[in-house]
């Protein structure tokens, strides 16, 4: 029998490069080997978007077209909408009583969104929402309804898969062996660095490059992207690794070598050196944009993916909450 994967994101926005190095690549992998979910996180999405969605609802379709764009079937994947299965609130409830609110204020991924979030929350964190700090409890239950046993996720989500193990941990020595610890598994680049030069490429800080963005697009966004400082003419030998155009060719580029040589010759100017890489990007995310607009143009068969997939998940959902239901010995008059 094949392995269970549970992995997904929050419906927010269209997703990037970042996503797509960070997993969307190893999930289509990934997506023969195992039985794969994916899981479109709209209640995770209101933890911190509560008063706003609109945005959440309108995404759906979008998150799930990014996954079909770069290659995910959905005859072998399952993708399913995370508040059609109420067996998920079920669960985190369980699992609130195993999970203590210091555990949660420590972790990592919640520290730092917390910083980010100041702008919601307030500064000294008094309008911290119950949901907010326990959204790490709900993604536990997300991937062990499923039997997920591997994650495949951004370097930023670890700390949530190693909550998840805790929770299972807990849950299997004082109910039962139940579940299974999973383990998280991060693409080849655990992290895509920002168009600005910053560590991380996101939506909200505005450097990112998006799977669905057009030629026009990406020539505006590469044209400004921050190269060596150092490097003043056309000729001026430069330092590639201090250069974002470098970094991205790098990615999408089998000329890059090529490029570094060249660059630390002075033998390559960068806006000639931008044109090649937008070039490359254009066909890099090409074959992505076209299946997109398959899908854009059929809007009722991303819908019909998403009934069947979240059907599907429904069954498995109601099979594995019977177990659980048992072995808490909640399971009255069944
Ligand atoms: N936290 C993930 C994100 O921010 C979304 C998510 C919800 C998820 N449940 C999950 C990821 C379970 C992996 C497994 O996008
Ligand atoms: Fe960057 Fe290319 Fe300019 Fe070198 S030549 S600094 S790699 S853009």
């Amino acid at each position: 029998m094949k392995k269970n994967i549970l992995t997904g994101e929050r419906p927010t926005g269209k997703m990037h490069l970042g996503h797509y190095f960070g997993s969307l690549k190893k999930r289509v992998e990934l997506q023969d080997e195992y039985n794969m979910y994916i899981i479109i996180a709209d209640l995770q999405a209101l933890t911190d978007n509560f008063d706003n969605p609109d945005k959440i609802r309108e995404n759906i379709k979008e998150v799930v077209m990014d996954n079909l764009s770069v290659g995910i079937d959905p005859k072998k994947v399952t993708i399913f909408i995370q508040s059609m299965i109420p067996e998920l609130a079920e669960l985190t409830m369980f699992y609130s009583n195993l999970v203590t609110i210091s555990r949660l204020e420590r972790n990592p991924t919640i520290k730092t969104e917390l910083k980010q979030k100041k702008a919601i929350f307030g500064n000294n964190g008094e309008s911290v929402t119950y949901g907010f700090l326990g959204y790490p409890v709900s993604q536990a239950a997300d991937i062990t309804l499923f039997d997920g046993e591997v994650v495949p996720v951004g370097e930023d989500q670890l700390p949530l898969i190693e909550q998840t193990r805790e929770v299972v941990r807990k849950f299997n020595s004082i109910y039962g062996e139940t579940f299974f610890e999973p383990i998280g598994l991060v693409g080849d680049v655990a992290r895509v660095k920002g168009l600005d030069g910053n560590d991380k490429m996101g939506k909200s800080l505005g450097n990112a490059i998006y799977l669905s963005d057009s030629l026009e697009v990406i020539d505006k966004k590469i044209m400004g992207a921050v190269t060596d400082p150092n490097k003043i003419k056309k000729d001026d030998p430069a330092n590639p690794n201090k250069c974002m155009v470098y970094y991205y060719h790098k990615l999408v580029n089998n000329n890059h070598p090529t490029v570094c040589s060249e660059c630390k010759k002075g033998l390559r100017g960068c806006v000639a050196c931008k044109k090649e890489l937008i070039a490359s990007m254009d066909s890099f995310l090409k074959p992505f944009r076209e299946k997109r607009a398959f899908y854009e143009n059929n809007p009722t068969l991303v819908d019909e993916i998403i009934k069947d997939g979240t059907n599907r998940a429904r069954i498995k959902a109601k099979e594995k909450m019977k177990e659980i239901k048992k072995n808490m010995k909640i399971d009255y008059y069944q």
